[in-house]
């Protein structure tokens, strides 16, 4: 993969996300609602990573000429956000979606999610993209430990997708910021479970004023992407 978009990487996980793979070397384009705010954006993360590739541009316009495209919006703007881009997505290109359907997207806490009709948040973005394929990951990767690029991550990242090899091209991606081990979690579907798994990871970090992830023991030693 050379070339990541991050829509809606002006927030906290995208903008987190974009200075850790543009300090490995990955070039990004952060996407906004807003062009103006998309380059600033691009300005603020240059400022952190110097030697990074990192441009801004309109949704639409930044998903254009990328691999990936991770999409980091809240639940409440997933199902607008995809249709507005779907028309610039192409075949080939993979989707990666971090969205956690929250209760706050309802007013309700952080520490509560909501049900979604497709199943999960993942299988929605999948409905809503057609021909591109969708991996969801980083759901218990917190922002606060991206964004802190003095601090060494140490933590995984569960990935669910319908295709091993989306999500072999998605661990060599995300693989390449340091500390961060993915694991095949499964088909999308499994999406269901992982995306619940942000609740108990905010409700464990509420209580210990800390920004933990998770980590999968037993895996040492084992193929993590054995040939079907
Ligand atoms: N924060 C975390 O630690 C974390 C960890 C794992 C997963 N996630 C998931 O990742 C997604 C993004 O989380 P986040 O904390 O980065 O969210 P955030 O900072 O609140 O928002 C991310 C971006 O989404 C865009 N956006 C588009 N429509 C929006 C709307 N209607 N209201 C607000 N923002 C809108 C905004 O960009 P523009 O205004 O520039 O368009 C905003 O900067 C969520 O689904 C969350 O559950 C977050």
């Amino acid at each position: 993969v050379t070339a990541v978009a991050i829509v809606g990487g002006t927030g906290d996980l995208g903008f987190g996300l974009a200075l850790r793979l543009a300090t490995a070397g990955v070039d990004v384009v952060i996407g906004s609602r807003d062009a103006d705010r998309a380059a600033e954006a691009a300005v603020s993360a240059l400022a952190q990573v110097p030697g990074g590739t990192i441009s801004g541009a309109a949704n639409a316009e930044a998903v254009t000429s990328v691999d990936v495209v991770v999409v980091a919006v809240p639940f409440a703007a997933q199902a607008r956000t995809l249709t507005e881009i779907a028309g610039a997505l192409h075949e080939g290109q993979l989707l990666v979606d971090a969205t956690v359907p929250l209760a706050t997207a309802v007013g309700g806490k952080p520490t509560r999610t909501i049900e979604v009709w497709a199943g999960s948040a993942a299988q929605q973005a999948q409905e809503l993209v057609g021909a591109v394929r969708v991996v969801s990951a980083l759901h218990t990767v917190s922002a606060a430990s991206l964004a802190a690029l003095d601090q060494e991550l140490d933590e995984d990242v569960l990935l669910c997708g319908d295709r091993r090899a989306d999500k072999h091209a998605v661990a060599q991606l995300l693989e390449l910021i340091p500390g961060l081990r993915c694991i095949d979690a499964g088909q999308l579907e499994m999406s269901r479970v992982v995306e619940q798994m942000t609740a108990l990871m905010i409700s464990i970090n509420i209580r210990h004023k800390a920004h933990a992830g998770i980590r999968i023991a037993g895996l040492d030693g084992h193929e993590r992407w054995p040939v079907a």
